[in-house]
């Protein structure tokens, strides 16, 4: 059976592009940061799908771990990895990162340099077996830097770009790289903020990651309307933005 890696099996979108792999049969190995979920929900993963799914911890803030960690995963899938799909993020306090570093820390660990750090390890395995994915999820919140979450839309801004490179990279060894935008998602990680508008479910979020990793698309807008919305966004002259209190 062909397996994928989903990292942040906590993460309600996570598990929704799970659920769309299990769907079609596919294996899975499933990391988290707490030993008892990750074992439940790989129990459930197998008991709903009947697939095999198994469990792996990982903690982006614990660099020195994660080769380790990463290499684990790669022993669960017995070593055939078809690609990986990285759902980790850390929202924070925007007001408490202004005036915490370690707060602010981190935003920009958790989102960026945590991610990253994973990252370079799963590129390396797939440019060695010369194919497979990795789909990322960053955020809308990259485009364009907005007063009341600046630490985690720089984070997002800089894992994006990342994943342009990486793309560029991987591209003459068949390896894709899919960046994932997602706009508002109703998750634990808006749960109860204000100011949320064109909220989307998990579930068709997960659909559309799973749509994107079959078309091999570079970068794709989930739901669809907040790439013109960015770009809408992006125009704003910034002696306009400034004054926006967005
Ligand atoms: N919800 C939205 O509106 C929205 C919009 C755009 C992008 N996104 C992105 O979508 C992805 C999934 O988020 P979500 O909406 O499903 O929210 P979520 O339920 O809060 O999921 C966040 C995930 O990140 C994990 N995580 C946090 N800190 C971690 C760390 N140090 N090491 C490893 N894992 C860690 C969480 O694990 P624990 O359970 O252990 O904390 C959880 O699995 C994130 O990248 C997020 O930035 C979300």
């Amino acid at each position: 059976m062909p397996t994928v890696l989903i990292m942040g099996v906590t993460s309600a979108i996570g598990r929704a592009v799970a659920a769309e792999f299990a769907g079609r049969r596919y294996d899975l190995v499933l990391t988290g940061r707490d030993p008892e979920e990750v074992a439940a929900w790989a129990a459930d993963f197998t008991f709903r799908h009947n697939v095999r799914a198994t469990g792996r911890l990982f903690d982006a803030l614990e660099f020195p771990s994660h080769v380790a960690a990463i290499e684990s995963c790669f022993e669960a899938a017995g070593g055939a990895l078809e690609g990986a799909v990285v759902s980790i993020g850390y929202l924070g306090d925007q007001a408490l990162a202004e005036r915490d570093p370690a707060e602010a820390g981190r935003i920009l660990d958790t989102n960026f340099t945590g991610c990253i750090s994973a990252l370079n390890i799963l590129a390396n395995h797939f440019e060695r077996r010369r194919g497979g994915f990795l789909a990322v999820i960053s955020s809308v919140a990259g485009d364009r830097g907005r007063r009341k979450n600046y630490f985690y839309g720089a984070a997002k801004a800089g894992l994006s770009a990342y994943l342009q490179g990486l793309r560029a990279r991987l591209f003459g060894a068949g390896v894709r790289v899919i960046t994932v935008k997602p706009g508002f998602v109703d998750t634990a990680m808006t749960f109860g903020r204000p100011g949320l508008f064109l909220v989307a479910s998990p579930q068709s979020v997960g659909r559309g990651i799973f749509k994107a990793i079959q078309r091999g698309q570079d970068v794709v807008y989930l739901p669809w309307f907040w790439r013109p919305i960015m770009l809408a966004a992006r125009a704003i002259p910034e002696s306009v933005f400034k004054r926006l209190s967005v």
